[in-house]
């Protein structure tokens, strides 16, 4: 028997891999256990990112000083890391987590689908929980949202929305119009409605986009006016990735009615605005408006699932998918509609009404817009806008590339380009070491920290936010520079 050998990053040794015979038992190679993954180290779960997950993104992670932690626990508002500390968490998992992390309904309806050995896989026969989220998502949904696709990504479901809405505008109409700063996901079909240059890398994408202002009504008539080719409009109802950027109010409903006249279909991203984050289930519904499509996942799998739906109108879904024969065209992958991923989105749902977090959310959101408001006025030099709706807010500091002492410009581009004119890497960075306070990035502009805390935080969470900030921001952008800078050389 030959014996092939493979570096085992995981144990620092060499270790022999059999080829499969017939009958002979396997060497079973050297693999861990869930329980040494749970027990592993800061400095193993280093070398192993590096060694097979992304070693360039280390770097981020070191520039942050986020290498250093390791999650034990999560409950609720928090993380508790390795050495006990709790961790107050703004961030959200870029939104997934509305009900907080392992709510205890959310543990019990899993555990219970579990203990009575429920199917997971839903390919063979029907689903009854499939079926029965849904159901609850068409409840949900205003007008004739009523037929749902499920996926496990935003990416997966707003894929199906895009190929909906292709297959239902029609082969003589299949350009796409979509929004400067938009974000829609990283596979490669809505990778060319994403307008993010660092994602969109060199690959090669469809040319059939027509690219608009966010927000711009005008830009999008003359688009639809000139260019009988375009069948579908897809834009998030508030920009995330973007930086939380709303359009004006009135946009929304002078953009359903420019879709009627033109026959254009509209697909509403609702991936991170949706499930209640914006103070309404959907973001759109603030406006009165219905869609065609939409899409949510994140908080859909109520921070334990997988989970992502497309909803549509009755009408365009049975115009692209209606029929025995076009039926299978974009049925559900192997895990759409997985079981525990429907239970657990089922409990969601409910917990999400039954303890009031979307009216939280628009309570307590404006409360923290309003804290976030009155920080701005004392720090006028340093923050330059707040805003956002619900618990979706973005917060804006000022560029300081020009206005940074001469002295300190040379050392901050050092350490990364990314961090030359912007504040917000310091203050995550420093809110999390000095203050136990995580808040999140964005990608496409550099200047704002998003925060996209549970649906359960309290007008007390929001205070220590605040008073973190607060006391952060009264060092000073020349202290918080150096504070950051002493962080990376110790
Ligand atoms: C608006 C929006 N659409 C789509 C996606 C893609 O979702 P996923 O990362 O689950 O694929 C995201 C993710 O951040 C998003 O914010």
């Amino acid at each position: 028997m030959t014996l092939v050998t493979k570096p085992d990053t995981a144990h620092s040794h060499a270790v022999a891999v059999a080829p499969a015979m017939t009958s002979a038992k396997l060497a079973k190679p050297n693999l861990m256990s869930v329980e040494q993954a749970k027990a592993l180290d800061v400095a193993r779960m280093t070398d192993l990112f590096k060694a097979h997950l992304n070693p360039g993104q280390l770097h981020f992670m070191k520039l942050l000083g986020f290498h250093k932690i390791k999650i034990e626990r999560a409950e609720g508002m928090h993380y508790i890391d390795q050495n006990g500390r709790k961790i107050l968490d703004f961030f959200g998992g870029f939104g997934s987590l509305a009900l907080g992390h392992n709510h205890p309904r959310v543990l019990e309806a899993r555990k219970k689908f579990q203990d009575e050995k429920r199917h997971e896989i839903g390919i063979a026969f029907m689903s009854q929980y499939a079926s029965a989220l849904a159901y609850n998502l068409a409840q949900i949904s205003p007008g004739d949202l009523d037929m749902v696709f499920f996926g496990s990504s935003g990416s997966e479901a707003m894929e199906a929305a895009v190929k909906l809405a292709e297959r239902a505008a029609g082969p003589a109409r299949p350009k796409i119009v979509y929004a400067e700063n938009s974000f829609h996901g990283k596979t490669k079909g809505v990778l060319s409605v994403t307008d993010g240059a660092l994602y969109r890398g060199e690959f090669k994408l469809t040319e059939n986009t027509v690219r608009v202002p966010f927000g711009d009504i005008d830009a999008i008539e003359k688009a639809f006016r000139s260019d009988s080719a375009i069948g579908a409009i897809v834009l998030e109802t508030i920009q995330g990735g973007g930086g939380i950027n709303k359009a004006p109010a009135a946009f929304w409903h002078k953009l359903r009615v420019l879709c009627d006249q033109y026959g254009v279909i509209w697909v509403a991203d609702e991936v991170q605005c949706g499930v209640g984050r914006s103070g309404r289930f959907y973001a759109f519904e603030h406006y009165d408006v219905v869609p065609d499509i939409t899409a949510v996942a994140k908080s859909l799998g109520g921070g334990k699932a997988a989970m992502a739906a497309m909803i549509a109108r009755r009408d365009v879904y049975m115009k692209a998918y209606g029929t025995p024969k076009t039926a299978m065209i974009h049925a559900m992958a192997t895990f759409g509609g997985i079981g525990e991923g429907c239970i657990t989105a089922i409990e969601t749902l409910n917990v999400l009404y039954d303890e009031g977090l979307i009216e939280n959310s628009a309570d307590t959101g404006a409360y923290l817009l309003a804290r976030l408001e009155e920080l701005q006025a004392k720090y006028p030099k340093i923050i330059k806008e707040v805003r956002g709706q619900g618990l979706m807010v973005g917060l804006e500091f000022h560029d300081f590339s020009q206005t940074l002492p001469m002295v300190l410009r040379p050392v901050v581009s050092v350490l990364d380009d990314k961090l030359k004119g912007s504040l917000s890497g310091f203050v995550g960075a420093l809110l999390l070491r000095d203050y136990d306070v995580l808040v999140a990035f964005t990608e496409y502009n550099r200047n704002v920290v998003r925060l996209l805390p549970p649906l359960t935080c309290s007008r007390a969470d929001v205070d220590v936010l605040i008073a973190a900030l607060d006391s952060l921001l009264g060092r000073g952008i020349v202290s918080i520079v150096k504070d950051f800078v002493k962080s990376q050389v110790k």
